[in-house]
């Protein structure tokens, strides 16, 4: 029962480990506050819910959807309508929207779409996992960008060697990131796209947390850059904005060449989204919008909180201006420990979850992640929890 090679090239999911020591922790009694992955804990807006009921009863909507569908025609129209509201972009609909069964599938599938064994594709490290993992799976070759608090974590795109270059098929970015917090301007986006058409080079943008932005910044979309078509396509969720990531509902938009071509790769392995979800995604992004903006304040209080009770026991976080992650590095006095070990620690003394740096690449040692789905006073709780772990004899 030998598993395939791509499957081993594949990094230890660290999430796996995390879940048994939670568990062992559990079984001691310990209460969790769980801020290791990104998963939102606030219920999808109800008009939302409501339409999903609704037409989960209709059973013309159990049969497979295929593109050619009304609700799925609609669907693109509803997305391409959002794009236009939200980045003054416009987009064809038929060919240059592509519903997905959440923004991680799509990711995964656009590497197998075009990558060939001396393909390489350039990837920011540390990423969302699947940005590389898909490289991977798919056997293509990974070529890391380090990205650190010096480079504000924009990767260094005139460093990257001739030779490199030359074999180099795609880059991903994502950008508010994740883990990092980082966000990006429309400058660092045209010079990303200059880059991608000079160098011929598929031009891949994550754009998961577009809504989830603070301090009056608004997160660009790449396809605002002029020329960014020809070589771009971007990816969106609805997990994040609409609180609907265990719904699975995602899209691409952009180049209709590039999503042509993973149209026809998912053409072979699935059968498109249940079209309730499909009729409650258009309600979700052409109703009303306040359940956006609420949510973004709770985070934005959850922010406020956290980094203020980190402060107070003497662990200064940046304040990030999108995302719901803190991005931090390793207390002083534990820097010697990795980032596995650290979130260990917290873990087994304090009850307290964070994601290890490295769960996001190498690059991402020396750091941990807070994701901040709990509620404040589980924040100010986990503040005071991991202040006792800092004060520790060791
Ligand atoms: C940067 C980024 N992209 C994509 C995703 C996956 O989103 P989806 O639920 O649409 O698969 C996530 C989820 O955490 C993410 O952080």
């Amino acid at each position: 029962m030998d598993e395939a090679n791509r499957m081993k090239r594949l990094p230890m999911y660290l999430f796996t480990i995390i879940d048994d020591l939670k568990k062992d922790a559990q079984d001691r009694g310990l209460d969790i506050i769980d801020l290791g992955m990104g998963n939102p804990d606030q219920p999808t807006p109800k008009h939302v819910v409501d339409e999903l009921c609704k037409r989960a009863r209709d059973p013309e909507n159990y049969r497979y959807s295929r593109s050619i569908d009304s609700v799925e025609c609609g669907l693109r129209r509803a997305i391409s309508k959002w794009y236009r509201t939200k980045f003054g972009v416009d987009l064809e609909p038929d060919s240059e929207v592509l519903p997905l069964i959440g923004s991680k599938e799509g990711i995964a599938h656009i590497s197998l779409a075009f990558l060939n064994s001396d393909d390489i594709a350039l990837v920011p490290n540390p990423a969302y996992p699947v940005h590389f993992n898909g490289v991977l799976i798919a056997g293509g070759i990974l070529h890391n960008l380090s990205i650190d608090e010096k480079n504000h974590f924009l990767p260094d795109l005139d460093s990257i060697p001739r030779n490199i270059l030359k074999k180099t098929k795609m880059i991903f970015l994502s950008y508010p990131n994740n883990p990092t917090a980082a966000v990006a301007t429309k400058g660092f986006f045209s010079k990303a796209v200059s880059f991608a058409r000079k160098h011929r080079i598929i031009l891949v943008h994550d754009l998961a947390y577009s809504d989830i932005v603070f301090d009056g910044y608004k997160a660009p979309s790449v396809l605002q850059t002029p020329g960014s078509r020809e070589v771009s396509v971007e990816f969106h969720t609805l997990s994040k904005s609409y609180n609907m990531a265990g719904w699975r509902i995602g899209f691409a938009v952009g180049n209709a060449r590039i999503l042509r071509s993973l149209a026809k790769t998912k053409g072979y392995i699935d059968f498109g989204l249940f079209k309730p979800i499909q009729y409650a995604a258009i309600k979700a992004l052409t109703g009303p919008q306040g359940c956006v903006r609420r949510q973004v304040e709770i985070y934005r209080r959850r922010r406020d909180v956290m980094v203020d009770s980190l402060a107070k026991i003497g662990w200064n976080v940046p304040k990030p201006r999108a995302t719901f992650y803190l991005w931090a590095r390793i207390p002083d006095k534990y820097s010697a420990l990795t980032s596995m070990e650290f979130v260990s620690l917290l873990i087994r003394e304090a009850g307290v979850v964070l994601a290890p740096g490295t769960g996001f690449g190498e690059y991402g040692e020396g750091f941990v992640r807070f994701a901040l789905v709990e509620k404040e006073d589980r924040l100010v709780e986990a503040a005071d929890r991991i202040k006792r772990v800092i004060e520790m004899e060791v």
